[in-house]
């Protein structure tokens, strides 16, 4: 359920704007998607606290290399970075989570605003309070949307000069199109002039990419089950945690890994009084995580209406770091 918080909530947030989903778009939402023929649910819903919680888990892990391999490369090109970007750039992040990796974009460039969007609420406003408390002469203004759909932003933020950043490859999430209509809205919403700094992992062998999302302490099992408990809690559903078993397939088809949720049994699923049948062996897919080359992440954004400038890869070439013009 949305909230509102009091002014004293904010710590030194100068401000944050609500414009969360409902838990009717989240029912609409799951009812809909396990109404297909392949049962689906949006990764966007994994973001409850505990699933924010989860993720952090995640980037903490030896298999997991994108977080650790992005945080290398803007430790690494912050210098190149801040030359790219100029000075005082308004930075608006999509997808901020804990705001770990703005931390040191804002040690490279003397960023006045900065805009952190999220999805998950209470993680969210814990993330940005804490940054705005270490970063006082940033001015930080907090929004819990969904970057699905469009966003406005603030009128009183300056209109020239923004930078977006989209770290963590969250972009990999959309499918090709999708990824194609996000770019051409983000760069409506900053606007002409603006720029875009986008982290997308890169092609590997199979290997690699299956263990990243089937760790061996089953903590990605456990952020792709959570979704199930989530919907028990929030929509009264009947799942059985117990009859669900995570899996996260590498599709060469797709150039994507695949997360999904196998059912072990013939069983049956009320969400908020609609019944589901499960066949044992059937599973609902949960999340893509797509992987570019440089070059189909370059023809991306420029089929986006951005112009590729810069790119920063690590030496294993495993992750990128594209900056783009608007
Ligand atoms: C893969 S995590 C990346 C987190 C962080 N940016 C990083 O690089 O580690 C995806 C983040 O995007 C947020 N998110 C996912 N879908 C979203 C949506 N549709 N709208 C807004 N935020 C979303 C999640 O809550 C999460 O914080």
């Amino acid at each position: 359920m949305n909230k509102a918080l009091s002014p004293t909530d904010f710590g030194a947030l100068e401000g944050f704007h609500d414009l969360n989903p409902t838990q009717d778009d989240f029912c609409a939402s799951v009812i809909k998607g396990l109404s297909r023929k392949q049962k689906t649910l949006s990764c966007k819903f994994f973001y409850d606290q505990r699933g924010s919680e989860l993720f952090d888990e995640i980037t903490t892990l030896d298999e997991y290399y994108p977080t650790r391999t992005e945080i290398g490369i803007l430790e690494r090109s912050s210098a190149d970075i801040a030359a790219a970007v100029g000075n005082q750039p308004t930075v608006v992040e999509f997808g901020a989570g804990s705001v770990r990796k703005i931390r040191l974009l804002l040690d490279a460039v003397d960023a006045p605003v900065f805009v952190p969007i999220d999805i998950s609420r209470d993680h969210l406003v814990h993330s940005a309070k804490c940054l705005a408390g270490d970063y006082p002469e940033t001015r930080v203004v907090a929004i819990c949307a969904d970057f699905t759909n469009d966003i406005a932003l603030p009128k009183d933020l300056p209109t020239s000069n923004r930078l977006g950043f989209f770290p963590g490859s969250t972009l990999g999430n959309f499918t090709h199109d999708e990824a194609q209509q996000f770019l051409e809205r983000t760069r409506a919403t900053l606007g002409t002039g603006s720029a875009f700094l986008v982290g997308i992992d890169l092609r590997k062998d199979a290997e690699t990419l299956h263990a990243a999302y089937n760790d061996s302490l089953g903590i990605s099992a456990a952020f792709n089950l959570n979704l199930l408990n989530r919907i028990n809690h929030e929509l009264d559903a009947t799942f059985d945690l117990t009859t669900f078993r995570h899996d996260a397939p590498w599709v060469e088809e797709h150039g994507r890994i695949e997360m999904r949720l196998y059912s072990t049994v013939n069983q049956n699923v009320t969400v908020a009084g609609t019944a589901f049948q499960f066949t044992e062996g059937e599973y609902i897919h949960t999340e893509n995580s797509h992987k570019y080359s440089v070059a189909e992440f370059q023809a991306l954004a420029s089929s986006s209406g951005y112009e590729p400038v810069q790119v920063w890869v690590d030496d294993a070439e495993r992750f990128s770091l594209h900056y783009l013009r608007g």
